[in-house]
């Protein structure tokens, strides 16, 4: 079974979908996580820049795929790594500030997409999983047995990031994480799932819940009704 959860930056799908595939005993797989690894390894094991990630062809990306274990973007117990080549890449290296834009510029091209697309059904063929993403409910699964899309205020958006951040050791004022989180919206905004009634798309703000309250929601409304 596929459930996918979909929204923008701080909308709360990580964490409810940790603690979702946590009660349900399915694997997790973040979406985010891949097109954080493969911009971590064109910077790091390539010429490229975030300057020239738009003109990364399809066989650009082949080999650079190809490096990277993208197995590891399954999170056992909230921790993720890649590997690549020999080389294990723990989580923190991929949540700084220059992969959440390099992450986000990626996105941005086609050719990339394709691949994640591709990549993101391999991973998930045959499991129970819940997918993290930004178009996984209508792009990457849109089959998808239950497809959540998640939503919460500007201003609860930004004080869960600030949150988050400081957690990873990172300080942001409020006019800070705006600005980070409206330069991110734009940008992921043209890859977000839009809620409407032929995607079949369960809308939730989430602005006034809290992640405990937001599973049981999910559960109690949602999943085990139909089980
Ligand atoms: O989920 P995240 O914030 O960790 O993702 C980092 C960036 O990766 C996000 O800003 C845009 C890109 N991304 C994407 O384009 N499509 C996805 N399904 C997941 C992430």
């Amino acid at each position: 079974m596929i459930i996918t959860i979909d929204g923008p930056v701080a909308s709360g799908k990580t964490t409810v979908g940790k603690l979702l595939a946590k009660r349900l005993i399915f694997d997790y797989l973040y979406s985010g996580f891949l097109y954080r690894s493969i911009a971590y390894a064109l910077l790091e094991h390539t010429n490229h820049t975030i300057n020239t990630f738009s003109t990364l062809s399809i066989s650009d990306l082949d080999s650079v795929v190809e490096q990277v274990a993208l197995e590891y973007c399954f999170m056992a117990d909230g921790n993720c790594q890649i590997r690549i080549h020999d080389g294990v890449i723990q989580e923190d290296l991929l949540m700084t500030p220059l992969i959440d834009r390099a992450a986000s510029m990626l996105g941005l091209n086609n050719n990339v997409r394709t691949i994640l697309t591709d990549v993101q059904r391999k991973l998930a063929h045959e499991r129970n999983v819940i997918v993290d993403g930004r178009d996984a409910g209508t792009i990457v699964f849109p089959h998808a047995e239950y497809k959540f899309f998640l939503t919460a205020s500007l201003d609860v958006r930004i004080q869960r990031y600030i949150k988050r951040q400081k957690k990873i050791g990172r300080m942001y004022t409020q006019e800070e994480a705006k600005k980070i989180i409206i330069e991110r919206d734009t940008r992921d905004g043209r890859w977000l799932s839009i809620p409407n009634l032929s995607d079949n798309l369960i809308s939730i703000d989430t602005s006034n819940m809290t992640q405990d309250q937001l599973v049981d929601f999910i559960l109690n409304n949602y999943i085990t009704k139909h089980n």
